[in-house]
């Protein structure tokens, strides 16, 4: 049986997969199982942030599997800890964190602190979550209904939970709220809605409004987390302070990780929140790796070059192919070219991985771009190049 075979008869098929079989990494190179090579500029759609093979990584994580993988949370757990004061520690922000497994999950984790606090600190409850129309917050049943985009509201799933509504602006938002809302829930540069980011000002403008009124700005940060935008997050590049956020994807390195964390650290008590695998001793120790490399890369201003490097590059090419591309939108390394049409934007990846690039799509026409932050300038003019030649062929 060839592996496609048994794929498409042993797995549930929810993804329209492509079966080019990776069996090697080594940065933000793949190698297939003919030893063909691909630039990754895709990084397991934002999550392999330190590329692949990483050895600071690697080694956190042998270490670890050879002492402890996993002891409950009935247990305190050291690399929990370490984790969860890091991450306090480069976020600026005085906040508790809860460790999940996905970023569904810290969404689920969020909406639930949400509520208990309308619940909690009011008169009357409050209970209703307003978020954006193109917005991505995850598959559970709770967080598609958080999810804006009306096809992922499909019947098959009904019903789902109340208290959902979506607006199609930031200056819609204003208008929605109403004494039952309790938080706002965004993203600051929506990654699947097409990789369209925010402007700062309008942003600041909400969450200080919020504030006011007293209702939680919750930030989706589990595509722009972990240095994706530039900053550590994304709410520290828009300056502004949350009341939740919300962390996956680039955080583990690959490593099923997730993360909730708030400035409302009394919010929770025992018995509320739990997850047999958050944050346990490998995820954890992935998590601190992670942390390490790109804090360094950062400190050190690479993180920065590398940004504007990409961002340069993808200028250049933008400009010469406009007669297939809008424009070129993102922010950091969450980068995307807006095709002029959806077949543009399909053509374009598969031709990128003929040449030997992995590109991603996002939205109904944009081309998306999410290499991991350790991307080398070689990678990325390897990549381009391999990116035109898909070009010559559209
Ligand atoms: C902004 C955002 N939120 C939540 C999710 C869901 O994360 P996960 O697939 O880990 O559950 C994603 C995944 O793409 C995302 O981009």
């Amino acid at each position: 049986m060839t592996l496609e075979k048994q794929d498409k008869h042993y797995v549930l098929q929810t993804y329209t997969r492509d079966y080019t079989n990776f069996v090697k990494g080594v940065g933000s190179r793949l190698y297939d199982e003919n030893g063909r090579e691909y630039i990754d500029f895709a990084s397991g759609i934002g999550v392999n942030s330190v590329g692949h093979g990483n050895k600071t990584l690697t080694s956190a994580l042998c270490e670890q599997a050879q002492n402890i993988i996993h002891i409950s949370n009935l247990q305190v757990i050291e690399p929990q800890a370490k984790l969860a004061q890091k991450i306090v520690e480069l976020s600026g922000y005085d906040m508790g964190v809860f460790f999940a497994n996905s970023g569904a999950e810290a969404n689920e984790g969020a909406i639930k602190i949400a509520r208990k606090y309308g619940e909690t600190h009011f008169d009357s409850k409050r209970y209703k979550v307003i978020t954006l129309e193109h917005s991505f917050h995850g598959r559970t049943i709770t967080t598609v209904k958080a999810t804006g985009q009306e096809s992922f509201h499909t019947p098959h799933f009904s019903p789902y939970p109340d208290g959902f509504s979506y607006e199609k602006s930031i200056k819609d938002v204003y208008k929605a709220i109403d004494k039952e809302t309790v938080a706002v829930l965004i993203e600051l540069v929506q990654g699947e809605g097409g990789v369209q980011p925010f402007e700062k000002t309008e942003i600041q403008a909400l969450a200080k409004y919020l504030k006011d009124k007293k209702i939680l700005l919750i930030v989706d940060e589990v595509q722009t987390g972990v240095y994706r935008t530039g900053e550590f997050l994304a709410s520290n590049l828009y300056e502004i302070e949350p009341d939740i956020i919300t962390l996956a994807k680039g955080l583990g390195g690959g490593v099923p990780i997730g993360a909730v964390m708030t400035k409302h650290k009394d919010i929770f008590s025992a018995g509320d929140h739990g997850s047999t695998f958050g944050g346990n001793y490998l995820s954890s120790a992935a998590g601190l790796a992670v942390l390490a490399v790109l804090e360094n890369l950062y400190d050190r201003g690479v993180i920065a070059e590398t940004h504007l490097y990409f961002e340069q590059k993808l200028e250049v090419i933008a400009k010469k192919y406009a007669m297939f591309f809008e424009k070129e939108v993102g922010l950091g390394l969450m980068r995307g070219l807006r095709a002029k049409t959806s077949n543009i934007q399909v053509s374009v990846i598969q031709n990128a991985l003929k040449e030997g690039l992995v590109v991603l799509k996002a939205g109904r026409n944009t081309v998306r771009f999410l290499p991991s932050i350790t991307i080398t300038k070689d990678e990325i003019n390897e990549g381009f190049k391999r990116f035109e030649k898909a070009m010559a062929t559209i």
